[in-house]
């Protein structure tokens, strides 16, 4: 070894750190980069919400992998020129498209200062946990849970409902399953939730080992909320046939349309049933925050856990998903590995045990909390649960637009913040296609589509807190712009058609 190494190589190189060699310099390219997003946030209403990538733009991504590096300054050129304007647009108050929240300048700013701590939140004594914690008290407060609840910052709903499955797998199989795997017993077991539930939870059951088939789903009433009689009958014939039922999920708001089911009913049947009660909450569940959309989550506080996402209708930026879970134990038992090198001490950094690594599968974790943290006490829960209130009045304004034009067509019924319509024509499913992707390319919006009983319908899921009245009307205008040109080119006569009745 000591004739391969001089002690000289070891000397102290400044030119050898990450460390810039003067700190004034990145100090006031960093001062631009705050007031160019800052700038870019105050002034979004004055870019297109989304605009195609030109092929120039896209291969500067194609580089071979960098040997020597590039002055900062030259590397932020590309980042503005070639990634800010390419972004996908739900920081504009015209992004409608599947769920996204809008994010905030000042959840921008905790993520710099989090990024500057460079803290990983797997475990450990130190605040910045503590700050999860917080939140994850603040999230019990709401929902009403026990103390003993615990809770964790994840990616997002996706992965806090596959956490769910597992916990309640361990909880109806035993610890045991940890080592043994779902084994015969597992392979019985059923999971239910609504035709309408998000796809994450079937991909759940099957990343969990049961299969997806092992999830029934269960048909909806016309608010297309879970047929609670047809659950119950669905539990009543597996058990006849020698299945073991574990499991139901709830929607509360359901993906294409944001229907709430029934929690309260399906708290009694879980009760009743002896099942895991889980809610996928993702943007829902925060309506708790709303004074109007609260009651209609009566039973969520009995809910065995609850999936949210803090970077939905809680406007922090991306990525803030949350896992709860009414008992903690049973929580930490589904996860808690312990290692020689995750020794947990009484004293010292390896004190404050149990550690967020003991209650789910990632043990280096990033500070999501303090973006969380700096959100919901800046803004307050009373000021976020507004936002959320005028996101579903403003989903009854754009449903009264589309009523009263002929040419448009409700295809759900309004139920929190979603509205799904299409323009009246022949060939319906391929205009109305063609007439988002249009509205997508222009930059004046950005609706997406969900198909609903066969029908492709134009999709607005206002979540934004910059979303206005205006933003609305140039929605319905564009529409109303792209559908009369599509059906003058396919020279196909329009349908003109009653409104439906819901
Ligand atoms: C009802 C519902 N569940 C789950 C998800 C998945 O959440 P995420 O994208 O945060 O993983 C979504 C996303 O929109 C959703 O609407």
């Amino acid at each position: 070894m000591s004739h391969l190494l001089r002690k000289s190589q070891l000397e102290p190189d400044q030119s050898e750190t990450l460390d810039p060699q003067d700190w004034d310099d990145i100090r006031s390219l960093g001062h631009r980069m705050l007031d160019d997003m800052i700038d870019y946030i105050a002034t979004i209403r004055e870019r297109p919400v989304w605009q195609p990538i030109p092929d120039v733009v896209r291969e500067q991504f194609c580089e071979r992998l960098p040997r020597e590096g590039t002055e900062l300054g030259e590397v932020y050129r590309a980042f503005t020129d070639f990634v800010v304007p390419y972004a996908t647009g739900n920081v504009h108050p015209g992004f409608m498209g599947w769920v996204h929240g809008g994010g905030s300048a000042v959840g921008m700013l905790a993520e710099m200062l989090a990024a500057g701590l460079n803290a990983n939140l797997g475990g450990r004594d130190h605040v910045p946990l503590e700050v999860e914690r917080q939140i994850v008290a603040w999230t019990r407060e709401m929902f009403g849970f026990p103390l003993g609840a615990s809770g964790l910052f994840v990616t997002g709903t996706s992965m806090a409902n596959l956490m769910a499955v597992l916990v309640a797998r361990t909880s109806a199989l035993g610890r045991d399953v940890r080592h043994k795997g779902i084994g015969d017993d597992g392979a019985l077991l059923t999971a239910y939730a609504s035709k309408a539930a998000h796809g994450c939870i079937s991909k759940a059951m099957d990343m969990a080992g049961f299969g997806s088939n092992a999830l029934r789903c269960i048909a909806v009433d016309a608010a297309h909320r879970v047929d609670v009689a047809a659950l119950r009958a669905q539990i009543a014939h597996d058990r006849e046939v020698g299945f073991k039922p574990f499991l139901v999920v709830a929607s509360a708001g359901t993906v294409d349309v944001g229907a709430i089911d029934d929690l309260a009913s399906i708290t009694a049947l879980c009760r009743e049933q002896r099942l895991w009660f889980h809610v996928d909450g993702a943007f829902g569940a925060l309506g708790i925050l709303s004074p109007e959309i609260a009651p209609r989550l009566a039973g969520i506080e009995s809910a065995n856990s609850i999936a949210l996402d803090f970077h939905k209708w809680g406007q922090v930026p991306y990525d803030a998903g949350f896992l709860m879970v009414r008992d903690g134990e049973r929580h930490r038992e589904a996860f808690a590995a312990p290692a020689a090198y995750l020794r947990r001490e009484t004293r010292g950094l390896a004190a404050g045990s149990c550690w967020p690594c003991d209650l789910g599968p990632d043990l280096s974790r990033g500070f999501r909390a303090l973006k969380t943290w700096f959100t919901l006490k800046t803004f307050g829960t009373a000021k976020l649960g507004a936002v959320i209130s005028r996101c579903c009045a403003l989903a009854i304004y754009l449903e009264r637009r589309i009523r009263a034009e002929p040419s448009l067509e409700l295809l759900a019924p309004v139920n929190l913040n979603i509205v799904c319509f299409r323009y009246r024509a022949n060939e319906a499913n391929r205009v109305n296609g063609e007439i988002v992707v249009n509205i997508q390319e222009s930059g004046i919006a950005a609706p997406s589509t969900t198909m609903l009983d066969g029908q492709l319908a134009i999709r607005a899921a206002i979540v934004n807190h910059r979303t206005d009245v205006s933003d609305i009307d140039a929605l319905v205008e564009a529409v109303l712009a792209f559908g009369a040109r599509r059906a003058a080119e396919s020279d196909l006569p329009e349908m003109q058609a009653p409104p439906l009745a819901m």
